[in-house]
């Protein structure tokens, strides 16, 4: 039994120096101290020895178990050790390589002045809100005074899903939700998109964002409206800039203008880029029709307000002299990445 085990101890040692790697190291630990392993084998015959010879060939049985277990721990150092040198001389990494660069996108120039424009009007106590883009025929046309038949349906070139159900053709209809939901004092404003049947060119799309505003309380007066709105350009476009109310005509609003600013290339000579005429048009506005109050179930004899409605994609291209509507659409972000 003595020669078993030595001869154990110097088998397991040629095997253990000759394993090449880890999955070997635990196949010979398997196979020499496992539950059916060859050590553990001979332990259980024992039995068999007289009481003088088992606590010597216990001890050398331990001995030998402590051995292996001890080559196992070496081998398996030399080995990792061995793996790490492999694989830094093979693993060599190539500083000159260009690296992964992670684009990191940014706003774009709609949502720059979009939110601009919020903060201006958040500052003045205005409320956003927003609605559906595809809205019922009632809520875009006819609460806002423009019956069916009415000519002014002909300026808004109309996506038509049925009679009576429609692409918004404009934010106006936010009004009306907003009146009917809200009892005044209101002040909101809703940016969104809405939707014409035009063709495409330099200064239309079938999709553009415009920026609906209203205000609703008792006494409101043209003063108001005069004094909001020109407050909002000179935030928006510099403390010098120059307005002009001009009478207009809306259907939902009575009286109604639209809002010149004086071109800030010009100075109001007339220039290319006035086409001119000095001024350049931002936005329509009036006195909520009242009409349109009494649809929503608000007295038009003791409330008044005031709405406007101005097209985003126009101030942003204003700002960044942008000559094309097309550019903010395509997504070219050679276009894109200069603002
Ligand atoms: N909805 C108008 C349009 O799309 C813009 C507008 C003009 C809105 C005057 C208003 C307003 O609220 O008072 O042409």
């Amino acid at each position: 039994m003595k020669q078993a085990l030595e001869a154990i101890r110097s088998q397991a040692a040629k095997e253990l120096a000759a394993a090449e790697n880890q999955q070997s190291l635990e196949s010979l630990r398997v196979k020499y101290l496992g539950k059916k392993g060859e050590l553990t084998s001979i332990l259980k015959q024992m039995g068999k020895l007289s009481p003088e010879e088992r606590p010597v060939i216990g001890q050398l049985a331990n001995d030998v178990r402590a051995f292996i277990e001890q080559d196992l721990e070496k081998r398996s150092a030399e080995l990792k050790a061995a793996e790490l040198e492999k694989r830094l001389q093979t693993e060599t990494i190539d500083v000159t390589m260009p690296g992964k660069r992670h684009e990191l996108g940014c706003k774009h120039p709609l949502s720059i002045v979009l939110d601009e424009l919020k903060e201006i009007f958040i500052g003045m106590g205005f409320e956003i809100v927003e609605g559906p883009e595809v809205e019922l025929d009632y809520y875009n046309f006819e609460a806002l005074n423009i019956p069916k038949n009415h000519p002014a349906r002909d300026t808004q070139d109309t996506f038509y899903i049925n009679d009576n159900i429609v692409l918004r053709t404009q934010t106006s209809p936010v009004q009306i939700r907003t009146m009917e939901k809200k009892k005044p004092p209101i002040r909101v404003i809703s940016p969104g998109r809405v939707y014409r049947s035009d063709a495409v060119d330099a200064t239309h799309s079938p999709l553009f964002h415009p920026i609906e505003g209203l205000v609703v309380d008792k006494g409101i007066t043209f003063a108001d409206l005069k004094g909001t709105l020109e407050v909002f350009v000179k935030q928006l476009y510099g403390e010098d800039s120059v307005v002009r109310f001009r009478p207009h005509h809306f259907p939902f609003t009575e009286p109604s203008a639209e809002l010149d600013v004086q071109c800030f290339n010009c100075h109001g000579e007339g220039c290319r880029l006035c086409k001119g005429e000095g001024w350049i048009e931002i936005l329509g506005c009036g006195m909520v029709h009242p009409k349109v109050l009494a649809n929503c179930d608000i007295d038009p004899e003791v409330y008044s307000g005031f709405a406007f409605g101005m097209g985003l994609e126009r101030l942003v291209m204003r700002r960044y002299n942008i000559d094309d509507l097309r550019l903010f659409y395509e997504n070219d972000v050679r276009f894109l990445k200069q603002f």
